[in-house]
């Protein structure tokens, strides 16, 4: 997947009035709460001139990195916008020294698993717990070891 429209990715420096104009317009039906002005969130926008084509956070949570909120606006999406905005977090975190990343999703999302396998994330089911049909499954990604984090530095905009 190619992206033929140039795209500008930017972590967001200050939680202006602007950018959380945008931010809750673009997520106006999936708001989570723990996206909304969180000081222990790192956000990271993609944008085609003025307009926010994709979203998405990081946040430190109890200690935990998780990666949370990835959206691409329907039109631009299959263009590597989700993937480099998962590398920029990632990135980050690693920047921060996490060891591990986490991630959650219905495992109906296919989409959505397949944009952070690539990164190497692994299902995480604990013993005697359903992570089947219908089921909000967590990921993990291990960043200690040498190759992930290879991955991540690696993985480009195609
Ligand atoms: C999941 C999502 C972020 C992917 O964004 P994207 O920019 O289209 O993804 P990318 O183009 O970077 O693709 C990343 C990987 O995802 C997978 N993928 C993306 N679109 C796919 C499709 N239509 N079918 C199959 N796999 C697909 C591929 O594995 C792809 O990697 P590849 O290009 O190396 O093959 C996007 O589909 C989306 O926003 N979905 C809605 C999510 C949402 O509403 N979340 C709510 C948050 S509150």
């Amino acid at each position: 997947m190619t992206s033929s429209v140039p795209i500008k990715f930017v972590k967001i420096k200050r939680m202006t009035l602007k950018w959380e104009k945008e931010f809750r317009e673009f997520y106006k039906d999936c708001l989570s709460p723990r996206m909304i002005r969180n000081p222990d969130a790192a956000y990271f926008a993609a944008y085609c001139g003025k307009l926010l084509v994709g979203h998405a956070a990081l946040v430190k949570e109890n200690g935990k990195y998780l990666l949370e909120g990835l959206r691409v606006r329907p039109e631009f999406r299959e263009k590597g916008i989700g993937k480099e905005l998962t590398r920029l977090r990632l990135s980050y975190a690693l920047e921060k020294g996490a060891k591990t990343v986490w991630y959650r999703a219905a495992d109906k999302n296919l989409v959505s698993i397949c944009c952070h396998m690539k990164f190497g994330f692994k299902k995480v089911c604990k013993p005697g717990e359903k992570c089947g049909i219908g089921k909000v499954v967590w990921y993990k990604l291990n960043l200690s070891d040498e190759q992930s984090a290879k991955k991540i530095l690696t993985a480009q905009l195609r």
